[in-house]
């Protein structure tokens, strides 16, 4: 189990004074203009070096993003834009840092922007988090009255603007692309890639999107170095990680733990366990909606990391793990996630938004099992001709738990089906 000296996020319940006099007392804050004294690409290289990768979904190595920002200006400015979006479901791990350790971001909002040449940086918080962005909004003004942001930010001589901007509940502007859209003051849609953020951004100008807990590690990786971080988890796959564990245990949480624990020591340490036991386990989501489904077979020797669970064919995605006991009706629950990927298409490409409601249609027969067995493969090919044909990866968000599902459960898919045909309605989920 990770050591308390070793969590980054010293707060993440609460129940500490989470005010900037209550975040200096637990470290942050300290010593940063000795930070940013190091230089850009000191500090550029100290991400490198530390392993970490980003935790909005995508595992993207950040201190190589960083690298892709302009070192000299063409004459336009840089921009940091942090998504505090956290739309994906299960997902709600960022909610915590905002709420109760928001310096953490704020100091990491500074160095991160400061690395990249950013004079300004945008957080852009998802609609629902109202005292999320109460609490983080406080936390800035409390560095801006402090000098730590803003003109000669910390003493250093860099002169840097955090702005906090509300969004208004959409999942698709979690994407980044769709984000620089909507904080444009346009429509949350992606937009075709390239040119890249880094080339061309917000406003047409050179931008990095990092997910929250990307930046608010970095002062702590900073401060403590590189080696310090990448000594948890497996190589190409370090340092500590935030999980956000919910369903079938019997305390779900969200906890700072190191990467490439094994899952059932990470459900048993701090959820008190699957409900009913081990043995009761069906299935686990491991990183949040949009991956695939693992059964109770791989959850014996799972290891949350993103090449392990890529392996699987699932993803550590946003570490968001959906336990399911033998309980759940699995296809009602997959379908419940496709009425939702549905929903949120923007609708700009044709496989997506057709796509979404005509897998959500199926699935919606597959749940009474009013269907032909050939509607499986059917539905399969579907999601087939969607994944990977779409401007953004909402398309493969929607596609792959259903793949998942049909890997891991043809079977109860194919019973219901029967079931249904012979009358025996037991068998049939409830509607
Ligand atoms: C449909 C969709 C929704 C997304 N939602 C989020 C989100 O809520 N938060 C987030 O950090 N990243 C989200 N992402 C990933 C971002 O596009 C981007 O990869 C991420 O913010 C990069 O940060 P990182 O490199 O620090 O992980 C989403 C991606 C897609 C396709
Ligand atoms: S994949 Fe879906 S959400 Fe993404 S751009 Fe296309 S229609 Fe919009």
């Amino acid at each position: 189990m990770l050591k308390d000296q070793d969590r980054i996020f010293t707060n993440l319940y609460g129940m500490h004074d989470r005010s900037l006099k209550g975040a200096m007392k637990r470290g942050h804050w300290d010593g940063t203009a000795k930070i940013l004294a190091m230089g850009r690409d000191a500090i550029v290289q100290q991400v490198k070096d530390s392993g970490l990768r980003g935790r909005g979904g995508a595992g993207f190595p950040t201190g190589l993003k960083w690298s892709f920002m302009p070192k000299q200006s063409d004459g336009r400015p840089s921009y940091l834009v942090v998504n505090a979006d956290e739309s994906e479901p299960g997902t709600c791990k960022d909610r915590e840092i905002m709420r109760h350790d928001p310096h953490t971001l704020v100091e990491g909002c500074l160095i991160a922007s400061f690395a990249m040449g950013a004079n300004a940086c945008y957080i852009y918080i998802r609609g629902e988090y109202i005292r999320e962005r109460e609490a983080l909004q406080a936390a800035i003004d409390e560095a801006y009255d402090a000098g730590l942001i803003g003109k000669n930010a910390c003493k250093s001589g860099f002169d840097f603007d955090l702005y906090l901007h509300h969004g208004a509940g959409a999942y698709i502007c979690g994407e980044e692309t769709a984000m620089l859209e909507s904080l444009e003051g346009k429509k949350g849609m992606p937009r075709m890639k390239p040119p890249f953020p880094a080339a061309s951004g917000l406003y047409g100008c050179p931008t990095t999107v990092n997910n929250v807990e990307s930046i608010a590690v970095v002062p702590t990786i900073l401060r403590r170095g590189a080696t310090w971080f990448s000594s948890f988890g497996r190589p190409n796959n370090a340092g500590t990680k935030l999980f956000g564990i919910s369903g079938h245990v019997a305390n779900p949480c969200v906890v700072e733990e190191a990467m490439s624990i094994p899952l059932k020591e990470l459900l048993e340490k701090h959820c008190g366990g699957v409900r009913g036991g081990w043995k009761n386990l069906k299935a686990v989501i491991p990183g949040g909606s949009s991956v695939p489904m693992l059964n109770a077979q791989q959850c014996d020797d799972a290891i949350m990391d993103f090449d392990w669970l890529r392996e699987a064919r699932s993803g550590l995605g946003t570490a968001a793990v959906i336990v399911m006991d033998q309980s759940t009706d699995v296809i009602k629950a997959i379908w419940r996630l496709s009425k939702f990927y549905k929903h949120e298409s923007c609708g700009q490409c044709t496989p997506c938004r057709e796509g979404t409601g005509w897998m959500m249609r199926v699935m919606d027969r597959l749940v009474r099992g009013e269907a032909e067995i050939e509607e499986i493969d059917m539905l399969l090919s579907v999601t087939k001709q969607v994944e990977g044909h779409t401007i953004c990866a909402l398309g493969d968000a929607a596609a792959w738990p259903i793949q998942g599902l049909i890997r891991q459960f043809r079977d109860e898919i194919e019973d219901r089906i029967k079931a249904k045909k012979t009358g025996r309605i037991s068998a049939v989920a409830a509607e």
